[in-house]
């Protein structure tokens, strides 16, 4: 048995449907008219800046909590203290300056070569090999060029900043590792490649990274 012809049928929804959208409809345009799920568009959370009178001082934007790391930051900011973002652009002047200013902050001390050795020994060598003369495992099977030794770029002119510049963009076929090695590790790194070019260089007075950029 048909209750509905379908035409009755669809009178009715049209008439409804009609009814609901008109019913929404005010003179007032500002006027959203009658909201049939409020919720829906207006959250019950507090916008950022609207009061929040569970707050003493009724802002709703609080500050952030201790400890929060601001956007493009890391943890132990090695250049600053005041935790900016790295200031040296890729480009040759920002090498450059990357070279002139910055200081490595973190003493060579064995607990801290040992940190070091153990980051280059995951992430450098492959391609610099154990040593730092440049004969890692993809470049001794052929694979991949000889990225050099680390004391013939310090004897013309790599220090430290420079080198913690390369790290963090790359440099040519040395893809950057900003995302793998914070600062931190960078500057740990860093140590240890100033150790491998002393061994590698045993005359005292030969330059390392580091004396490099005092002169
Ligand atoms: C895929 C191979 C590869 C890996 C992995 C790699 N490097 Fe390199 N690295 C190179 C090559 C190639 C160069 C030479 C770039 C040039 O001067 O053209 C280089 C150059 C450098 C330089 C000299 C940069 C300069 O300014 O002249 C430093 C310092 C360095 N690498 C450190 C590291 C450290 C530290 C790591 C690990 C965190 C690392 N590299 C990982 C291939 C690599």
């Amino acid at each position: 048995m048909k209750i509905f012809n379908n035409n009755l049928f669809s009178g009715i929804t049209i008439t409804v449907s009609a009814l609901v959208i008109l019913s929404s409809c005010s003179s007032d345009p500002l006027s959203p008219g009658i909201e049939f799920m409020p919720d829906m568009y207006r959250s019950v959370a507090y916008k950022p800046y609207e009061e929040n009178p569970n707050f003493k001082d009724m802002l709703g934007a609080r500050p952030p909590v201790e400890g929060t790391i601001s956007q493009g930051e890391f943890p132990n900011s090695a250049w600053s203290m005041n935790n900016s973002i790295y200031p040296y652009p890729n480009t040759n002047e920002g090498y450059e300056a990357a070279g002139l200013n910055l200081k490595n902050p973190i003493e060579a001390t064995p607990a801290n070569l040992e940190k070091g050795k153990e980051i280059y020994t995951k992430f450098c060598v492959a391609c610099h090999g154990e040593a730092g003369d440049g004969n890692g495992s993809i470049v001794a099977n052929g694979k991949f060029p000889s990225p050099g030794k680390y004391w013939d770029k310090v004897a013309t002119g790599l220090n430290e900043g420079k080198m913690f510049h390369s790290i963090t963009y790359g440099k040519n076929l040395m893809g950057q590792h900003a995302s793998q090695v914070t600062k931190e590790e960078r500057w740990l790194v860093i140590n240890h490649i100033n150790e491998l070019v002393k061994k590698a260089t045993p005359s005292a007075n030969n330059a390392t990274a580091n004396d490099t950029i005092k002169k």
